[in-house]
């Protein structure tokens, strides 16, 4: 079978763009030369890859677990379905980080690191901080592990619950970034979201359960000047800014994604 035949049949249960991104990732051939003609056929195992991913996709499976891998800032990472898939939106964390002034050495934490998406980013930013990232899902660590393996080998990978991986270690953190669960039952959600991690995805009654215990271990813990950066879903910045100014006692500020929606929370330790 051709490529442009196989795209055809994929593009009639797709959209374009994932047909045309499942036959490449099929056939091994570049996204623009999945229909040239001058190719030879597709041999039987492809187009038997090719239209199994096509069944997953069309059944509502995320693409990056199909394709095995997601774009995230410079880095191409593995993904499946132990750890959530890399929102665009969590590069705002990395760009903020970039606003951080730390002393070399410090450490950064990225805590429920999923992918590793945030801590090998921040190694790759700031190769003078020493990086960790922790998560409580042993399965989602041993993805980053691969990933980390691959894009920053100085990340340090640790189990456990919100910053206990830490406190164990007697670390004192100077940056905490992350992006824990945050959805609630009968937030409207991506049906493909259905497919990640639970532990990835739902955060308690009213989605915040996950932040407000982070919040109030890292006031505890983080020295002068420390700061927590956190995503939070869309409307839930003012919840978090009002829950953190009663712990924090320096800045704190929202960021808003490129919709203007406010995404991410920034609280500073007083001094
Ligand atoms: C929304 S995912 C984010 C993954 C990654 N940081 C990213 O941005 O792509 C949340 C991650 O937090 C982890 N997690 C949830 N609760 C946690 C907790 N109490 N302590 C540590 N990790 C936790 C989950 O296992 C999951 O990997």
């Amino acid at each position: 079978m051709s490529g442009r035949d196989l795209l055809a049949e994929a593009s009639r249960r797709l959209d374009r763009l994932d047909a045309r991104l499942i036959v490449a990732e099929a056939s091994g051939r570049a996204f623009d030369q999945v229909d040239d003609p001058t190719w030879p056929d597709l041999t039987w195992s492809q187009v038997e890859r090719a239209r199994r991913m096509v069944r997953r996709r069309a059944e509502g499976w995320p693409l990056a677990y199909l394709l095995g891998h997601r774009g995230f800032w410079d880095m191409e990472l593995g993904v499946d379905p132990r750890v959530l898939c890399p929102r665009p939106e969590t590069e705002l964390l990395l760009e903020l980080s970039q606003r951080v002034p730390m002393a070399d050495g410090a450490w950064a934490l990225d805590v429920g690191t999923g992918s590793g998406a945030l801590a090998i980013g921040l190694k790759r930013l700031h190769p003078n901080w020493q990086v960790a990232g922790s998560d409580r899902s042993q399965a989602a660590l041993q993805v980053a592990r691969a990933n980390g393996r691959q894009w920053a080998p100085e990340v340090h990978w640790w189990w456990g619950d919100l910053l206990a991986p830490a406190r164990g270690r007697g670390i004192t953190p100077q940056l905490v970034v992350a992006n824990l669960p945050y959805v609630a039952p009968g937030d409207r959600v991506d049906p493909a979201v259905r497919h990640e991690p639970a532990c990835a995805v739902w955060g308690g009654a009213d989605g915040l359960s996950p932040i407000r215990r982070l919040v109030a271990e890292a006031a505890g813990l983080l020295p002068a000047g420390g700061r927590l950066m956190l995503e939070v879903g869309a409307g839930q910045a003012e919840r978090v800014l009002a829950h953190g100014r009663g712990l924090f006692h320096g800045e704190a500020t929202v960021h808003p994604d490129l919709s203007g929606q406010g995404r991410v929370v920034v609280f500073c330790q007083g001094g």
